[in-house]
């Protein structure tokens, strides 16, 4: 654990029903005055409504991907703007299911981010290497270079975090090594604009093996998937995060 704020984020994805707001409700009465971040990003269709069920609680809502632009003819997208007015305080960017599914570059995460600080949202920014860039030994340098294009100029401990996430660990069920994740996320406190910028650690963080995750210095928190979407589930992770 380094200096930086602790967070536990979760990462709804494609899923959630207005009857699961529910469980945002849940959280904020389990952790009434916690001592870490904890933030929902539901799907953008309950944003407005989880944000106003939270609301005047320590759990925080946030978005899932914005667009560059505050506003015009873009079908189908959400601005910056948008999610703040909504109630969100944080939007996720680059994942790499965007990156896959709908082509993002950094450079286009980096033209997002500029969008959301400019809209008083934090960003979380993505990065992390496909297995076959981890197999080629190339893992730092693919997550350096994309740290480096991803965080636009003047992002800072104020308005970014940024979410180590190896792709091949995202819903499987298997995580790097703890020596792994500490060399990765090493690396990046040392190549941080701002170093106390939170770290967080991403793919398959489950109860089972959050504290010896976050046992590790310079991991501040995870951002965390389908573990994230019971309160039950999420509420242990938050509180081994509370106790490393
Ligand atoms: P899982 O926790 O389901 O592996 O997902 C991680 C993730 O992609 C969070 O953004």
């Amino acid at each position: 654990m380094s200096e930086a704020c602790k967070l536990a984020a979760g990462n709804w994805k494609m899923n959630g029903l207005r009857a699961d707001i529910e469980e945002a409700r849940r959280l904020a009465t389990l952790f009434k005055e916690p001592s870490c971040g904890i933030l929902l990003c539901p799907p953008a269709t309950l944003v407005a409504a989880m944000a106003d069920a939270v609301s005047g609680s320590r759990v925080m809502v946030g978005g899932q991907d914005c667009h560059a632009h505050v506003s015009g003819a873009h079908t189908g997208d959400i601005s910056a703007q948008m999610l703040a007015d909504s109630g969100a305080r944080h939007v996720i960017l680059g994942h790499s299911e965007r990156r896959t599914d709908h082509g993002e570059t950094s450079a286009s995460v980096a033209a997002k981010a500029v969008a959301a600080h400019a809209a008083g949202l934090v960003t979380i920014i993505c990065i992390g290497e496909t297995e076959a860039q981890r197999d080629a030994g190339d893992t730092l340098a693919v997550v350096l270079s994309q740290l480096q294009a991803s965080v636009p100029e003047g992002g800072n401990a104020a308005n970014t975090v940024i979410a180590y996430e190896p792709v091949w660990a995202i819903g499987t069920g298997r995580t790097p090594t703890l020596e792994q994740i500490a060399e990765v996320h090493d690396a990046l406190r040392a190549a941080l604009p701002d170093a106390a910028i939170s770290l967080l650690y991403g793919g398959s963080v489950k109860p089972g093996n959050a504290a010896e995750i976050f046992a590790i210095g310079n991991v501040d928190g995870a951002l965390v998937g389908g573990a994230s979407l019971k309160a039950a589930e999420f509420g242990a992770i938050i509180s081994a995060l509370e106790e490393a």
